[in-house]
């Protein structure tokens, strides 16, 4: 399968740094694995359309889990795919912590979005705390089981997860390859145990702290498909690099 590598560039980047960006990426991309960019929601229609010669695809940070409606700056996940959107990330621990955002909101957000015929990349990872107190894989279950709750194989088809331990987050610190394989194998077992075909082939993405210098390594494990790539992702050098073409 071909390596997705995903750019989250959070609330980054004005229109001219947008457009620099695709000026020194898309010449030396060369789809050895598939490039997709979240930009900030206003970015949508310019990354669309710029990436769009190339095969980039563009997302969503987050969306609603309503389709219309008196949600006072709320984005619609229809509107967003009849826009031509691709994807939507949803779960991002920044959308956790920072906007209070439950696994059970998430479940909402989830189902909406991939109703509307959207690729969700679904976001789980343990703080600090929680690893050193050993609750790795049960607060990583948690969010899997209650963020995919109540869902049928079939409407997962479109669901990638992303494994993003929240220590790793922004900071430098990557978790080291058999850290992150540990947890990519567990959460593909209960994957497999919701969706027993689907969770065998299911995308799953590593974010923390990925760089050109350690993505190798963290690619080559079983389980690792992807990058969900914060900092490295607002480089086009860094990113082309991350996507295999230096
Ligand atoms: P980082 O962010 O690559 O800057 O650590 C990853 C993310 O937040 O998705």
């Amino acid at each position: 399968m071909t390596k997705l590598l995903v750019a989250n560039w959070k609330m980054n980047k004005n229109e001219i740094e947008v457009k620099d960006f695709f000026t020194d990426f898309l010449p030396k991309y060369s789809h050895k694995r598939s490039a997709w960019i979240a930009p900030q929601a206003i970015h949508f229609s310019l990354v669309h359309q710029l990436g769009q010669t190339k095969g980039v695809k563009a997302g969503l940070q987050n969306c609603s889990e309503n389709l219309s409606g008196a949600f006072t700056g709320e984005i619609s996940p229809r509107t967003f795919k009849e826009m031509g959107g691709d994807f939507v990330i949803l779960g991002h621990s920044e959308r956790r912590q920072l906007f209070q955002e439950t696994s059970k909101l998430l479940n909402a957000k989830v189902k909406t979005a991939l109703k509307e015929g959207l690729k969700v990349i679904y976001c789980v990872g343990e703080t600090l705390p929680e690893r050193e107190a050993m609750q790795t894989l049960s607060i990583v279950g948690d969010q899997i089981h209650q963020g995919l709750n109540d869902m049928t194989e079939a409407s997962a088809e479109n669901l990638i997860v992303a494994y993003e331990p929240v220590w790793a987050i922004g900071t430098g610190k990557t978790a080291t390859p058999a850290q992150a394989q540990e947890v990519h194998a567990f959460i593909r077992g209960e994957l497999k145990k919701k969706f027993p075909a689907f969770g065998e082939k299911v995308q799953l993405l590593y974010g923390g702290s990925e760089k050109p210098d350690n993505v190798e390594e963290l690619l080559g494990q079983k389980d690792i498909d992807g990058g969900l790539v914060g900092g490295a992702s607002l480089k086009a050098q860094d990113f082309l690099a991350l996507c295999g073409d230096k």
